[in-house]
C-alpha cells in the first residue's frame, strides 16, 4: 500500500532545506551501496554526519512525529535518521530492495526496515524523469510529488528511480521500524483508522464512533510490538 501526505513540510520550510542541500557536499552514491545495488546507481548522496544533513533529518524528524497521517501509515516504532539523496545528468537508481536492517548511526541499535519514505524537496517542474518507481500488489506505481510532499511505501517493495534527464532532483528518503512489522496489518489498520476519522468528520453517532475506535486499538494492542 502506497500513502502520499501532502504538504508535510510547508513552501518556507523547503526552500531553508533546498538552500542547505543546493550548498552542501555531494558524495557518490555508490559509497552506500551494497554489491548488487553498486550497478544500478548513479547518483549522489551526503554523508551521515554532513552537518547539512544532520541539521535537515532533525528537522524532519520532528515534523514527521507530529504529523497524523505519517504516524497512522508507518505506525512507528523507531525512525532512522532521514538521508539525502541528489539525481542530475541521467542519474538513475535502478530496480532493488533495500537493506532490511541497518545500525541506528547513533545509537548502534539495530532497526528493521518495514516502512520506505520519500520526501520530495524538488518540484515536478524543474526536472524531466525522476520518477520513483514502486512495484507493488497491483503493478507499477510512479510518484513523482510536489516539494515538501512525501510517500510511504512497504520497506520490502521492489522501486528504482528513473534517470533524471534534466534539471535536478533533491529528495530525503528514511526507514521506520513499524510497531506493526507486516505491511498487509498495517493496510488494515490504515483503512479503519481513516474511515473513523471520516465519520467522526460527518459527525457520526459518537457511542458507536467509539466502539468502533475500541476496535482499532484493540487491533494495534492484538498486533503491535514496541
Ligand atoms: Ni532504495
Amino acid at each position: 500500500m502506497l500513502i502520499t501526505i501532502p504538504k508535510v513540510l510547508t513552501p518556507e520550510e523547503v526552500k531553508i532545506c533546498r538552500s542547505l542541500l543546493e550548498n552542501a557536499q555531494w558524495q557518490d552514491g555508490k559509497k552506500t551501496a551494497g554489491y548488487l545495488a553498486q550497478g544500478v546507481k548513479s547518483n549522489l548522496q551526503l554523508a551521515i554526519d554532513d552537518p547539512s544533513a544532520q541539521k535537515i533529518s532533525e528537522f524532519l524528524l520532528g515534523i514527521l512525529h507530529s504529523n497524523p497521517t505519517f504516524i497512522a501509515a508507518a505506525l512507528p516504532s523507531r525512525i532512522l535518521p532521514p538521508r539525502f539523496n541528489k539525481y542530475e545528468s541521467s542519474g538513475a537508481y535502478g530496480f532493488h530492495i533495500d537493506n532490511a536492517i541497518f545500525p541506528h548511526p547513533a545509537t548502534g541499535q539495530q532497526i528493521r526496515t518495514d516502512v520506505s519514505s520519500t520526501v520530495f524537496f524538488s518540484d515536478p517542474d524543474e526536472y524531466d524523469g525522476g520518477e520513483l518507481i514502486i512495484a507493488d500488489t497491483y503493478g507499477e506505481q510512479s510518484i513523482k510529488l510536489n516539494a515538501g510532499d512525501a510517500v510511504v511505501y512497504p520497506g520490502n517493495s521492489l522501486h528504482k528511480v528513473n534517470p533524471v534527464t534534466r534539471g535536478t532532483r533533491f529528495a530525503s528518503f528514511f526507514w521506520t521500524q513499524s510497531m506493526v512489522r507486516e505491511a498487509h496489518k498495517r493496510s488494515i489498520l490504515w483503512e479503519l483508522d481513516q474511515s473513523i476519522q471520516t465519520l467522526a468528520q460527518c459527525g457520526s453517532d459518537p457511542e458507536n464512533l467509539a466502539r468502533l475506535s475500541g476496535v482499532y486499538h484493540n487491533l494495534i494492542r492484538e498486533w503491535a510490538q514496541t
